[in-house]
């Protein structure tokens, strides 16, 4: 006979959060790998699938025979390495920024960066989609903290006023969840003019715009710092923080997520210099994405119960306003052989319940067609 042991508070407590999930149909697990048509990656541009890319890391590590497989520790004790500080100068160029500091992620980036720029007495500007390790930075900061509608310009006005020490206003150049670009110009304007500084994160926008949004608009000498993640575009993994040589300097010095830990090895930092020479040298794959954004606006036929969320970008969302028909249509998607996702609440609002397409350079005509038949079939019938 099996004995029955008894749960810890503990342990109830992680049970009774789990079982509401459950209860609430949003309880997360961990799905293997498929062979569904990738209408889900953020590998925009393929890179990560790219073999030129794997054999130019490959090359790349062994004519450093000497770098070591991990990099033994922080950047500031025995982790740093040359390489590391020629490629941030390299990718700052790149941006037309004066400096850039490599984070081990886009997490770990907005985590540092936020958390120690803004102190007690300052203010940090968030707009309300901001992705959530932009909230974390923010949260572990002492500043006083507010959000505005999405990219409403009024709303941004209203925080703005009510701000005191150094302002931050951090923004998105392409929304992770609606695919939408703000009204960047705009923000900015608005920003100079009651002495704030911009923060923008790039992490969806590099790829499309091969240098991001900022640098496509020519704002690089005004956006305070800019956040380029590699995880996504760029196919491999890290980020950095690019802004002045003062802002690296105090980087450096009091951001945590960079001090305390481990630096990236040398295959981190060799994949993401592969990744930007690839970059420098790609157009075929950039217009084969903004065609197949193209392809897949005109074909999707609008339906005014389901509507397509407004984005030039490669994230397309389509609302379906509940947790079960978002489900539902990921399903349908899923047995026929692509692989889209719902995004469900509590990750966004309550009632803008979504699938999320992401389209890649490497997606074929016949790959989207099978997509969008399938979406306008279900669409009035779910
Ligand atoms: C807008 C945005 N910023 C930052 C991150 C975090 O980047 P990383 O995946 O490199 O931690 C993500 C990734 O989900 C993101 O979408």
């Amino acid at each position: 006979m099996q004995k029955s042991i008894a749960l810890t508070s503990a342990e109830k407590y992680i049970k009774n959060k789990l079982d509401e999930r459950t209860s609430a149909g949003t309880y997360r697990t961990l799905k293997p790998e498929n062979n569904l048509i990738d209408f889900c990656s953020n590998d925009y541009l393929g890179f990560a699938r790219s073999t030129e890319l794997k054999n130019n890391i490959s090359t790349e590590i062994q004519n450093h025979p000497y770098a070591l497989n991990g990099a033994t520790g922080s950047r500031l004790l025995s982790g740093n390495v040359t390489y590391a500080e020629e490629l941030e100068q390299e990718i700052a160029a790149h941006h037309q920024y004066e400096a850039g500091l490599l984070f081990n992620s886009g997490y770990d980036a907005n985590l540092g960066l936020l958390s120690s720029l803004a102190q007690r007495g300052d203010t940090i500007i968030l707009d309300e989609l901001i992705h959530a390790s932009v909230i974390d930075g923010a949260r572990l900061s002492y500043a006083n903290r507010y959000s505005f509608r999405h990219n409403d310009i009024n709303s941004l006005e209203t925080k703005l006023k009510l701000s005191k020490g150094n302002c931050y206003v951090v923004i998105e150049s392409i929304y992770s969840m609606n695919g939408d670009t703000p009204p960047l110009l705009e923000i900015l304007n608005l920003t100079e003019k009651y002495g704030a500084h911009l923060i923008v994160d790039e992490a969806h926008a590099v790829g499309l715009y091969p240098a991001g949004l900022v640098n496509e608009m020519g704002l690089q000498n005004r956006v305070f710092a800019l956040i380029v993640t590699f995880g996504k575009a760029l196919g491999c993994h890290g980020a950095i923080v690019l802004g002045s040589n003062l802002l690296r300097e105090y980087l450096i010095n009091f951001a945590r997520s960079f001090i305390y830990t481990t630096a990236s090895s040398f295959h981190q930092l060799a994949s993401i210099k592969m990744a930007y020479k690839l970059l420098r040298n790609e157009t075929a794959d950039i217009i084969n994405l903004k065609n197949n954004i193209n392809l897949f606006k005109r074909q999707l036929r609008p339906h005014e119960n389901f509507p397509l969320l407004d984005s030039d970008s490669a994230i397309q969302c389509i609302l379906l306003k509940s947790n079960d028909k978002a489900r539902k249509a990921a399903n349908i998607l899923q047995n026929a052989g692509l692989d889209v996702r719902a995004i469900l609440s509590p990750t966004v609002a309550a009632g803008t319940e979504r699938i999320r397409i992401c389209l890649h350079a490497f997606n074929t005509t016949d790959d989207l067609t099978l997509l969008i038949a399938t979406i306008n079939q279900f669409i009035n019938v779910i």
